[in-house]
């Protein structure tokens, strides 16, 4: 199978190495030459590395590399069966691209891109035939991450999603279909987990180091909200969060937090400018967290029952199924549990009443029960059997 990439950069070079150990023949095109040659020196040191854990041998590295070729024009794509674009986050310049290869490739040729926050269904009416456009989300490190999320623009044919499954699914990644909604599946669910967190923080109901130490100690998250917070970038998570509240029509329950905000006016972007939420420097005081197990218990129980709530809406929704939502989150993610199955497991009547005594107290409509939990509860339903 005939693969092409564009876009070099960090999904784009982990996605042509996907493909390339899947054992398509991959082309991989750039705008910038320094970027591709970048590209071909990280795949060289991350095959390396893969050879010294005894993952791989040299003949499998040899003939990922032999996969894969770097190209200077998109007019050497035009011999693929599906190319993934991988380039710039802004729909002009996506948009003016795909309408440019649209004229290129043969006319059976899947097109996908895989932006994370912009319309599919607008990215697919640049083309004479968007019924072969689809958006194939992966998650950063590709190689390393089991999800892909598959989203059908309004436009794109049964045929076209039921490939690019197989494709995506023969590249050994597990794979959610998602509707071309903000977020799609795994942005738009996991945002509690951050919002509920900096909520309480701000209330002044804990310190960070005691919300992270309960989420991951109460919870089993593997980070707490703070760390992942610091450790994705607040200029990435905050525009997440700001992308997903506007692309909603400003629905209170995506409302991004002041307190972020100000880390990223003031450059605290987290461990990569060396202060975040936490400090990095080398002698810097580290908080201690409070241990008071019922506090944490409160807590973590308030932020999960948030996300449930999320989860549960985007299945109300019809934004994916029970099945794969729970497998976004465990597989895109790393949560410990699917939170549908979560639902099941702490009670349907436990969530709704916990979401009702919020809302009672605060009045906001971000704590608004979804009702496809109230209905649940009233017909003593699971959502899994
Ligand atoms: N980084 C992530 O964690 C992540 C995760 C999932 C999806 N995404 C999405 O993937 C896409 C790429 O993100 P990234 O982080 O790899 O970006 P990046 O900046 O690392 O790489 C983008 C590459 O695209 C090239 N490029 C820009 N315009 C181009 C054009 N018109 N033609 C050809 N090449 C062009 C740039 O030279 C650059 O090498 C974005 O749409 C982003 O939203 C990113």
């Amino acid at each position: 199978m005939k693969i092409s990439v564009i876009g070099s950069g960090t999904m784009g070079s982990g996605i042509a190495q996907v493909a390339a150990t899947s054992g398509c023949h991959v082309k991989i095109f750039d705008l910038n030459n320094e970027a591709l040659i970048k590209s071909k020196i990280s795949l060289e040191k991350v095959l390396n590395r893969l050879i010294e854990k005894e993952k791989i041998d040299a003949g499998e590295k040899n003939r990922i590399q032999n996969n894969i070729s770097y190209v200077n024009t998109l007019a050497d794509l035009s011999d693929s069966d599906l190319v993934i674009e991988a380039i710039v986050e802004n729909l002009e310049v996506k948009r003016k691209v795909f309408a440019e290869l649209e004229t290129l490739v043969s006319e059976n040729t899947i097109l996908a891109s895989n932006t994370s926050s912009l319309s599919i269904t607008s990215i697919a009416a640049s083309c004479q035939k968007p019924e072969r456009v689809i958006g194939i989300h992966f998650f950063n490190p590709a190689p390393l991450m089991q999800l892909v999320e598959v989203v059908p623009a309004i436009q794109t044919s049964e045929e076209v999603l039921n490939k690019t499954v197989q494709i995506i699914s023969d590249w050994k990644k597990v794979v959610a279909v998602a509707k071309d909604t903000p977020g799609f599946i795994v942005n738009r669910v996991a945002r509690p987990f951050y919002s509920e967190s900096l909520r309480i923080l701000e209330e002044g109901l804990a310190d960070m180091a005691t919300i992270d130490w309960s989420l991951k100690e109460i919870g089993g998250f593997k980070m707490g909200a703070f760390e992942l917070m610091d450790f994705i970038g607040h200029d990435v998570n905050y525009v997440v969060t700001e992308t997903v509240f506007t692309a909603f029509y400003f629905d209170p329950r995506y409302k991004p937090s002041l307190t972020q905000k100000r880390l990223v006016e003031a450059g605290y972007l987290g461990r990569k400018s060396g202060k975040g939420f936490y400090n990095y420097a080398e002698n810097a005081i580290i908080t201690k967290p409070n241990e008071d197990k019922e506090k944490a218990k409160q807590i973590f129980e308030r932020v999960l029952v948030m996300l449930i709530n999320e989860a549960a809406d985007a299945l109300f929704l019809n934004i994916a199924s029970a099945k794969d939502i729970d497998n976004a989150m465990t597989k895109g993610v790393n949560y410990p549990k699917g939170l549908l199955a979560w639902a099941d497991e702490i009670g349907i009547h436990w969530c709704v009443e916990k979401l009702d005594n919020l809302y009672n107290e605060y009045h906001e409509d971000r704590y608004r029960c979804s009702p496809i939990l109230r209905k649940m509860k009233n017909e003593n339903k699971k959502f899994f059997n």
